[in-house]
């Protein structure tokens, strides 16, 4: 029986995995992790992530040929194929800071394997990685030689948190990139051969090592990048009376476009796009293209002129300041069906609120009461380093309660503020709201899930993204 180990029990290893051994009986994979929490989380009935079909593809085969254990060296010294997936945050301090990919979990999981091998190993780099950090990992397995053979594959993973189950099930494309070398190629196609247990042959793709990396950043910003534009685009249309919904259906219609990812929005968030773009544009700038850095980090920069434009709107339609006032937060996940919560912008948005003395009620079906606070008071890229190996916060934020309805996030708000786009806020009585906020009550939809003409049917002052403005908004200062 082959044995699959993987160290990282964390959005990406835990799915992955589960998918392999429910498809792969045949194969024994045991996921590792340093967190004890997360583990007894995996082994119990509530799940450390919540995402659709996990819970039932994780009980149908616990205990058979999938396990989970913090025994680290125990199962990576017994394991044939090594899987690495743990989180490659951005640096927060040295050089980098605040752009290079921080790889140290990687390091001390390399390091660690070196030091427990004593069969031939193939390593593979699920996490996302920059550009040739094979070759820093091959240095690392072979520096104290115990005549181990390591094959190091680069086998990113393009899953999307909300829908990992159905991503990994039928994958668009897997990618495999190793040696050219016959060791090399023989490494792949052992990995290859456990992908075809339920990938079409066609859909696996295999690559050198330098390509497979580099198309995991480069996917990641070409997709960030068609957020960026739509989201310019809806700057454009507030300010001229186009709708950017009927703008991107019509770009979108081109074939050589395609319809996906042209939602405009308060901005894209998660653990990756913005740490992997700043990767990016890091290693543009060591390898001495500083024009090819910039144009990639604006990107990043329209991002976050898109989450301020979101905020100096709500202010300035609120007679320019929202002091003491109730703002409503419906959503803080940073996406629909994930109660993941990194690079969100709802964080943002309620910190620019918070920095105009707002007080925010909050309501997520997925996200905690700790985690919000946690979240808020944290610092710019801390997030990025799990938040079970943090120190607790040692304060919460005083302006902010966290709620378990929208109905009572609502009461009593002057404003309401749509950041993510759970299905339930768009069949919510929002007559029912009207009537429990003080006057004029606004809607401000970050995600463009409600429609504005019936919000205002209703009496709202409603804002959507890049939508004709209601002219109420329009007599209020421009927003920059
Ligand atoms: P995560 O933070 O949820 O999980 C990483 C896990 O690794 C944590 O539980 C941590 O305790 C564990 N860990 C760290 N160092 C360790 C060590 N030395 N030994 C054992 N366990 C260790 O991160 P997530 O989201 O699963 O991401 C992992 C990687 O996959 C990152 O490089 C990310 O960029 C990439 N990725 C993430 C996607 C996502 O949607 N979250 C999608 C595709 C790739």
């Amino acid at each position: 029986m082959v044995k699959i180990c993987c160290i990282g029990a964390g959005y990406v290893g835990g799915p992955t995995m589960a998918v392999i051994a429910h498809k792969c009986p045949d194969i024994k994979v045991v996921v590792v992790d340093i967190s004890v929490s997360r583990i007894t989380a995996w082994n119990s009935d509530q799940l450390p992530i919540y995402e659709p079909g996990l819970d039932d593809l994780v009980k149908s085969c616990r205990g058979k040929n999938l396990f989970f254990s913090t025994d680290v060296e125990k199962h990576v010294s017994e394991a044939d194929i090594i899987f690495v997936s743990v989180n490659t945050p951005t640096k927060t301090r040295g050089l980098g800071a605040g752009k290079a990919a921080d790889l140290a979990y990687w390091e001390s999981a390399a390091r660690m394997i070196a030091d427990v091998s004593k069969s031939d190993k193939i390593v593979i780099e699920k996490s996302t990685v920059p550009v040739k950090t094979a070759e820093a990992i091959e240095k690392i397995l072979t520096h104290n030689n115990k005549g181990v053979n390591y094959q190091i594959l680069s086998n990113p993973e393009f899953l999307a948190e909300g829908t990992a189950i159905n991503d990994l099930f039928a994958p668009d494309r897997v990618l495999i990139g190793g040696r050219e070398t016959p060791e090399g190629q023989r490494a792949i196609k052992a990995l290859k051969d456990v992908y075809a247990h339920w990938v079409p042959e066609e859909r696996i793709l295999c690559t050198n090592l330098w390509s497979a990396e580099l198309s995991k950043l480069a996917a990641n910003a070409f997709l960030a990048q068609r957020i960026s534009s739509v989201n310019a685009m809806s700057a454009l249309c507030e300010a001229t009376g186009a709708d950017i919904t009927q703008v991107s259906h019509a770009v979108g219609k081109d074939t050589r476009i395609g319809h996906k990812f042209l939602n405009a929005s308060v901005g894209f968030g998660g653990s990756c796009f913005q740490k992997d773009i700043l990767n990016l544009v890091y290693i543009c700038e060591c390898n001495g293209l500083p024009e090819v850095a910039n144009y990639w980090k604006q990107v990043i920069k329209v991002n976050d002129y898109q989450k301020n434009r979101f905020v100096n709107r709500i202010v300035s339609s609120m007679f320019n300041t929202v002091s003491g006032k109730k703002i409503a937060i419906l959503g803080f996940a940073f996406k629909k069906d994930t109660g993941d919560t990194r690079e969100t912008p709802a964080i943002d948005v309620c910190k620019g609120l918070l920095g105009d003395k707002a007080n925010l009620s909050i309501y997520d079906p997925q996200v905690t009461e700790e985690q919000i606070q946690r979240d808020l008071s944290m610092n710019k890229f801390d997030w990025d380093h799990p938040v079970h190996l943090q120190p607790m916060s040692p304060s919460s934020v005083k302006q902010v309660s966290v709620v378990w309805d929208a109905y009572e996030a609502a009461k009593g708000a002057h404003g309401l503020c749509i950041m993510t786009e759970w299905d339930e806020f768009k069949n919510l009585d929002y007559k029912k709201i009207y009537d429990s906020m003080p006057k004029p009550a606004f809607v401000f939809d970050g995600r463009n899930v409600m429609d504005p003409k019936k919000l205002r049917e209703i009496g709202f002052i409603a804002y959507s993204i890049g939508k004709p403005l209601d002219s109420w908004l329009k007599d209020m200062p421009a927003v920059a």
